[in-house]
């Protein structure tokens, strides 16, 4: 008898920490930060509870023999070395289960990889600064960040392939570096399509913004619904997510009230296994408007 209360308890533990892993297995938030001083600190933007990840936008120049460097608008200034600081904010990020990735690219273009050699250069100058390598001029200070976005706008749309197989390859030495990308919604992207072909990275956010043919507009799902078709059934990620400005003035077009993106669009797109959630540019915006806020409970 007390062993088929003791099973009876053992069931019922294993099935409210399934319910628990079924409800967690919705989607999460992903947010930019990093190109308005004007947007809270890293800290405070982990603090809000609103986001699972955030990319530091941006590594901005690297590649062709540039000197690597940062931008972080008035964050801190990377050439004074005062970017360091962010360490301590980093690690209060993951602490809370909070991914930090490093965007490198962004719409100011003056990065490229303009060879194999190049691309290599570029991934051990990421270990080395960014990731679990070492370096004595590591631009964020000592923190490991959790992997390195492609937010590749312009430029050529060569060796990126290479670089995320370079960079995949350090997962082998501990710590696992995620990959993630940012394309623009019209399949394949221009720039980081092949890259994404490897099937090498962990989370897809698709621009569905400034890209009529592919984004929702004036009610009009069909385009968007297509377009994310395509996508999750073309690119061997593991998760896929809407990418949306978090305010009108975020992006030329594509804005998405938040019932519209409740009521219409999360219902279209929630469904597919790929599914991991909503990225919004960018944290500025995000506290305009407290779209996170508002839709949070949704993703
Ligand atoms: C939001 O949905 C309403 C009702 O379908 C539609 O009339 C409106 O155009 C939509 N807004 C946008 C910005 O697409």
């Amino acid at each position: 008898m007390a062993f088929t209360i003791s099973m009876r308890q053992t069931f019922l533990s294993l099935l409210v920490i399934l319910i628990l892993v079924v409800q967690s297995e919705g989607g999460g938030i992903a947010i930019y930060w990093g190109q308005n001083g004007n947007e809270g600190t890293l800290a405070e933007t982990c603090a809000s509870g609103n986001y699972h990840i955030v990319n530091l936008a941006f590594l901005s120049t690297f590649g062709g023999g540039r000197t690597p460097m940062i931008n972080l608008a008035g964050h801190c200034d990377p050439y004074s070395n005062a970017c360091v600081g962010l360490s301590a904010d980093i690690k209060a990020c993951q602490a809370k289960g909070i991914k930090v990735i490093l965007s490198i690219g962004g719409g100011v273009v003056s990065y490229s990889l303009d060879s194999s050699g190049d691309a290599r250069q570029v991934a051990t100058y990421l270990w080395n600064n960014f990731l679990g390598g070492h370096s004595s001029t590591r631009p964020l200070g000592d923190a490991v960040l959790d992997g390195i976005d492609f937010d590749i706008e312009g430029g050529s749309s060569e060796h990126w392939d290479e670089l995320a197989r370079y960079l995949s390859r350090y997962s082998n030495r501990g710590k696992k570096v995620f990959l993630t990308a940012a394309p623009q919604c019209p399949f394949p992207d221009q720039w980081v399509g092949g890259a994404l072909k490897t099937g090498l990275f962990d989370y897809v956010w698709v621009q569905f913004y400034n890209n009529p043919p592919c984004q929702y507009t004036s009610g009009e799902l069909s385009n968007l619904e297509n377009s994310w078709k395509q996508w999750t059934s073309s690119i061997h990620s593991t998760k896929t997510f809407i990418g949306l400005p978090a305010a009108p003035d975020a992006a030329g077009s594509g804005f998405i009230p938040v019932n519209n993106l409740t009521s219409q669009v999360l219902p279209a797109i929630k469904g597919s296994t790929k599914y991991g959630g909503v990225m919004l540019w960018s944290k500025y915006y995000d506290d305009e408007t407290g779209y996170s806020a508002s839709i949070k409970s949704y993703v």
